[in-house]
């Protein structure tokens, strides 16, 4: 929610930009952080959802860590301050030099998505006479019942190390003299909002923990990743139920004295902090449709034209008019794809307007690109207003 003071700022600057809500965001954090804490579990921030540096400042302050799927991650998490025990690395193809800097910074563990990484971390850590410590990203083939192309979990995706090929890992870690194994790491998919399929990850979690303790491994670190989704058709109800959340990995994860329970969190902390601020460019009234064209287009909100995400978007030029015309909202990239809505009711649009495209804290601003050699997108926050 825009108050009028924002509305009157915003329309001082160049659009399009990101608006960050850092009292928002505190809010989020700090609500996570009580309700993790209550359970003695981790939180490692998923840094892909969100690089800015003033959202990363306000979440190295709470103490989360860091996940991070990427050398420029790692370096990243590593110079706005993360301590290096509190950064993990993931993802399914680290280079070498990637895990050789990872090395160098002893950071504190690579989440391993496949044998053949086992073997080259091994490598480069014995040429360095480094232990790498090492959790194993596992594919559980649990049903994340979320978009295609977010899911992880299933036997078809890329990610992490098949259940038939456990045997053949646990052989590997037991030959390689310069690999520490902590612990197990899953994750199933992002923007889940149906929560029950955490009990079907937990049960799976019991199962892969119970097998390597069976073979003669201590499982120090459950690691259940992240994926708590967000309302995007309520930006305003804005803080998600971590509680919730928590309690259920709380209620169905067999969790040992010894073990630690970490998360890894993106979206669900930082989503509804930042809304794309963006002006009409052009109405265009036509027989079957009318249009709406933005200075904001898919290169700087990418999520609707890759995964027909939905994002609420408001005239905040006009909020108290009535919703009565229903406009196509589209961006000025020469991609049909290029549109943020269909169909959308609005109050009727004029040039100029200010429009706010809510819910794009996180998966927003990183995903932006330079297609059509288009400008790099800026961003502000309330603080400065
Ligand atoms: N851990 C791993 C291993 C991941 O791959 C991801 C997200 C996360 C944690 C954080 O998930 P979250 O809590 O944010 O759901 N660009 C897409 C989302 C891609 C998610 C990639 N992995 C979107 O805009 O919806």
């Amino acid at each position: 929610m825009f108050s009028d003071k924002d509305i009157a700022h915003f329309s001082k600057l160049e659009t399009p930009f990101y608006y960050y809500d850092l009292n928002l965001l505190e809010q989020t954090l700090n609500a996570c952080y009580a309700a993790a804490k209550s359970h003695q579990f981790h939180v490692h921030y998923a840094m892909k959802a969100n690089f800015n540096d003033m959202v990363l400042n306000k979440i190295k302050a709470v103490g989360f860590g860091a996940d991070c799927v990427s050398g420029g991650e790692v370096d990243k998490a590593l110079a706005v301050g993360f301590a290096k025990e509190q950064v993990v690395f993931a993802g399914v193809g680290k280079s070498d030099k990637e895990i050789i800097d990872a090395l160098e910074n002893d950071i504190f563990c690579f989440n391993v998505e496949s044998l053949q990484e086992l073997e080259v971390i091994n490598e480069l850590a014995a040429a360095r006479q480094k232990i790498a410590k090492v959790a194993i990203r596992i594919n559980p083939n649990v049903d994340a019942h979320t978009h295609a192309n977010i899911t992880t979990g299933l036997d078809e995706n890329k990610f992490g190390i098949n259940s038939w090929d456990m045997p053949a890992c646990a052989a590997l870690l037991k030959s390689s003299a310069n690999l520490e194994f902590i612990g197990i790491h899953f994750h199933i998919g992002s923007q889940i909002t149906n929560l029950d399929v955490y009990k079907n990850l937990c049960n799976r979690v019991n199962e892969f923990a119970a097998w390597f303790e069976d073979h003669g491994f201590t499982v120090k670190v459950l690691n259940v990743g992240g994926g708590l989704g967000i309302d995007y058709h309520n930006p305003n109800q804005q803080i998600p139920d971590f509680t919730a959340y928590f309690k259920i990995f709380a209620d169905f994860l067999e969790v040992k004295p010894y073990q630690e329970v970490h998360f890894e969190l993106g979206r669900a902390l930082v989503g509804q902090c930042a809304s794309l601020i963006t002006k009409v460019l052009y109405v265009k009234n036509g027989k079957k449709k009318n249009f709406i064209v933005l200075d904001a287009g898919m290169t700087e909100l990418m999520r609707p034209a890759l995964y027909q995400a939905y994002h609420l978007i408001e005239n905040i030029s006009r909020l108290a008019a009535q919703a009565s015309t229903k406009y196509d909202v589209v961006g000025p990239i020469c991609e049909s794809t290029d549109c943020f809505g269909k169909e959308v009711p609005l109050p009727e649009s004029f040039r100029n307007d200010l429009i706010a495209i809510r819910s794009a804290g996180a998966y927003g601003e990183v995903m932006a690109s330079h297609y059509n050699l288009r400008e790099q997108v800026r961003s502000y926050s309330g603080e400065e207003a």
